[in-house]
């Protein structure tokens, strides 16, 4: 039996281009480039890498394909790279997809019946699976077997078919949204955290010596730290950086072109953008300071709640500006006054 699966469950998904969101943009397929190849090339996340290496060393010794593997954390920080960097280490093939394009049953059992021996099978977005694809991946990952049903009415019959070695890797953005079977079926679970501005300043460096665009640390320093602790967004930043260099000055990216340039953009010291500013203005404005339900904010700035749940809050809340509470978010003092407001109840120390 063969059985064939379309271009559209191999394709990428890509969101609306806006400059400081850590999401995919068309302008990043530039950034194929930039990525780093090897673990060794791959800046930060020292205790993933820590433990990857090890398992990786220890499946290439026993000559196993590696453990199956969850990567999570939230958008740009270098899932989709650790995936392709996990094929070249085991030097097998990266066959990439991801959850929303793998619509039926039928489609995941083409992906893997069309697998290479040992090839490293990447599923992007992974928690947006459905629930009917979802049960062919348990006994895959589980023993190397799919059953589906073939055919419809009275011809349809049960197929299992035995699938070859393979490693799954999937990424998210959300592993909380992921069903407990599944998740336990990852026997590798890498979890990656925000960068620091000092690994953001090497990622910045690495990146300026690849696109040949002359930087100087100070220069590197200050676009990474205003990168909200996201690779991509450092590597875009570098990118729009450049352009004012080149074309207001003389294409070197010194601290003053770098603030010049940031601060023309709207991305304040600490890499807040009008966005950012424009919610926790509102909460205040509208709500007090909060708490305020997530909806209800979406609805105020007119983002999706979505949205601001995985792009925005996340920086939000590792700057200490958000808090979440059972009630609600809600405005932290350090916002107030990054904001340069009164903080309520202060009005009186103040005066
Ligand atoms: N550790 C790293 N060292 C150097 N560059 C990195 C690192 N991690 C990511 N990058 C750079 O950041 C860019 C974004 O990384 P990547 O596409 O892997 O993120 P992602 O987590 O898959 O994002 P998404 O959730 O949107 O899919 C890459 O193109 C790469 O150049
Ligand atoms: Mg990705």
């Amino acid at each position: 039996m063969s059985i064939n699966f379309s271009d559209e469950v191999f394709g990428e998904e890509e969101s609306e281009a806006v400059l400081l969101t850590a999401s995919y943009t068309e302008e990043d397929l530039q950034e194929v480039g930039l990525r780093p190849q090897s673990l060794n090339e791959y800046i930060g996340q020292e205790k993933a890498k820590d433990n990857l290496s090890i398992f990786l060393e220890g499946a290439r010794r026993r000559g196993e394909p590696l453990d199956h593997v969850l990567i999570h954390g939230p958008p740009g920080l270098g899932k989709t790279t650790l995936a392709a960097i996990i094929a070249n280490e085991m030097g097998s093939t990266l066959r990439k997809t991801s959850g929303p394009a793998i619509e039926k049953p039928k489609d995941l059992a083409a992906l893997l019946t069309n697998l290479e021996e040992n090839d490293v099978l990447f599923i992007d977005e992974i928690h947006r699976i459905n629930r009917a694809v979802e049960e062919i991946l348990y006994p895959a990952m589980e023993d190397k077997h799919i059953d589906i049903i073939w055919g419809q009415g009275p011809t349809a019959a049960s197929v299992n078919l035995k699938l070859g070695n393979f490693t799954l890797v999937g990424a998210t953005t959300r592993a909380g949204q992921l069903s407990s079977p599944l998740r336990d079926r990852f026997g590798i679970e890498l979890k990656l955290d925000m960068y620091t501005n000092a690994e953001l300043q090497t990622i910045v460096e690495r990146s300026a010596k690849l696109l040949s665009i002359p930087i100087e640390h100070d220069g590197a320093h200050e676009i990474a730290s205003r990168s909200r602790g996201t690779p991509r967004i450092a590597n875009r930043l570098l990118r729009r950086v450049r352009d004012f260099a080149e074309v207001k000055s003389d294409g070197v990216i010194t601290l003053a072109v770098a603030d010049d340039a940031l601060g023309r953009l709207e991305i304040d010291k600490t890499g807040l953008d009008s966005i950012d500013r424009r919610l926790l203005k509102s909460i205040i404005d509208n709500y007090g300071g909060g708490p305020v339900g997530l909806e209800t904010i979406a609805t105020t700035v007119n983002e999706e709640a979505i949205t601001i749940e995985d792009v925005y809050e996340p920086y939000l809340m590792q700057q200490g500006f958000l808090t979440r509470t059972p009630r609600g978010r809600c405005v932290t003092r350090k916002a107030y006054e990054h904001l340069g407001l009164l903080y309520p109840g202060h009005e009186q120390m103040t005066l």
